[in-house]
């Protein structure tokens, strides 16, 4: 790994360890999360590596292989409000385990990112290695369910985002070759195994990296509850905050009812919870049965759902996502994670893989060929979620 050699040429020692926490693709269940939905999840063998070593001074002393500044803060000490750079994922990380546990000790830590930024979760990836690094040099034992609760805490309240659980769910609790399939409302889960032919996990960056603080991902998420608050209303039903306004607690009818009365975003952004759910419950059926060519469809129409109801999404995303629809060997694809910049995410026919890749690029590069040398596309395949330490009987 570079971030293990760098470590040693900074230190002039190797690093006591090195962490690694994978990225997720979610085929199906596109922003439902947050209105407490159902969603799929797997991890993927690409993700993030700290090359680290204790510091009994309590500093932490960061560098990124994907960004420029050194970061350095106290453990113990972090500032209230995010300072505006990529180490704000570290600091929300500490802030949040320290507030349940005495932190004394930092580290001196290299990370390194595989793959462009966007869509596949590396936020949420960066605090979960992060933790488990504060968690391991300062003796705590962490449990998966505390792990996924302090890491979205620390992007909700430290970084500014109001992601819902899925990105740290299935880097935490997925396992190779099993779909994660999680109930937001609940948290009860299953893991899925696959038992139909072999697939392949491809990425597509479009070139244009992307961070959700400053997109719309929280304009639209107050376009789910004003929904949900208005139908709510509308059916006579009694509701509570508007802050805990979620579409999983209206009633299908009640939205075929009234949805009518609703202004056309807030519908828009309704029809997609309500149709995604449904594809979210066709596609366990179709997974438990190996099928790949039916889950794949449900995927494609996940991504023309995100692109028309939900709008998110930007040319280049909607044209690399157009592409993925014609071309062979591809059984389904669509944005990957929030679908603003980023990436799409496909399931191939693994013999194909490398046709395909260059099919897409080429496609994709004579639309937009000022993104040639930004462009990456990638093959990967499942993986295990983050692997604890200290142990944690999985
Ligand atoms: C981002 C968020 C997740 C989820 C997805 C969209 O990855 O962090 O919580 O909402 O977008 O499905």
């Amino acid at each position: 790994m570079r971030c293990e050699e760098i470590y040693r040429e900074l230190y002039g020692r190797a690093p006591e360890s090195v962490a690694f926490c994978p990225y997720r693709i979610a085929p199906l269940g596109a922003h439902i999360d947050h209105q407490l939905g159902i969603v799929h999840g797997l991890a993927i063998n690409r993700g993030i590596h700290i090359a680290y070593g204790r510091k009994d001074s309590g500093i932490c002393e960061l560098r990124s292989l994907n960004f420029s500044k050194r970061a350095q803060f106290h453990v113990a000490n972090i500032p209230e409000e995010k300072v505006g750079d990529w180490a704000d994922h570290c600091r929300a990380a500490a802030k949040m385990l320290g507030e349940k546990y005495p932190l004394r000790t930092g580290i001196g830590g290299v990370i390194e990112g595989s793959l462009p930024i966007g869509g596949l979760s590396s936020s949420a990836s960066v605090i979960i290695a992060f933790l488990s690094v504060l968690a391991a040099v300062n003796g705590i034992r962490l449990e998966p369910w505390e792990v996924i609760r302090l890491a979205k805490k620390a992007e909700n309240e430290y970084v500014g985002v109001n992601c819902g659980k899925l990105d740290q769910s299935c880097e935490v609790l997925c396992r190779k070759d099993q779909l994660l399939c999680l109930d937001c409302r609940d948290d009860s889960y299953s893991l899925i195994p696959w038992t139909g032919k072999p697939f392949g996990i491809a990425v597509f960056f479009s070139g244009l990296e992307r961070s959700l603080a400053g997109s719309a991902y929280n304009l639209r998420q107050d376009e789910c509850k004003a929904a949900a608050y208005d139908l709510m209303a509308f059916s006579g039903r009694s509701y509570g905050k508007f802050s805990e306004a979620v579409l999983r607690e209206v009633p299908r009818e009640v939205f075929d009812e009234w949805k009518g009365r609703l202004p056309e975003p807030f519908r828009k952004r309704a029809e997609h919870f309500f149709s995604e759910m449904e594809r979210v419950r066709l596609g366990s059926e179709y997974w438990k049965a190996g099928d790949l060519e039916q889950y794949g469809r449900l995927i494609f129409e996940s991504g023309e759902s995100s692109v028309n109801n939900y709008e998110c999404g930007c040319p280049e995303l909607i044209r690399l996502y157009g592409i993925l629809r014609e071309t062979p060997g591809i059984y389904g694809g669509r944005f990957s994670g929030a679908g603003f910049k980023g990436c799409c995410m496909a399931l191939v026919d693994p013999g194909r893989a490398e046709e395909i890749l260059a099919a897409v690029e080429d496609q994709y590069l004579a639309s937009f060929p000022e993104l040639r040398g930004k462009y990456q596309g990638a093959l990967c395949a499942s993986d295990d979620g983050v692997s604890l330490a200290g142990g944690d009987g999985r």
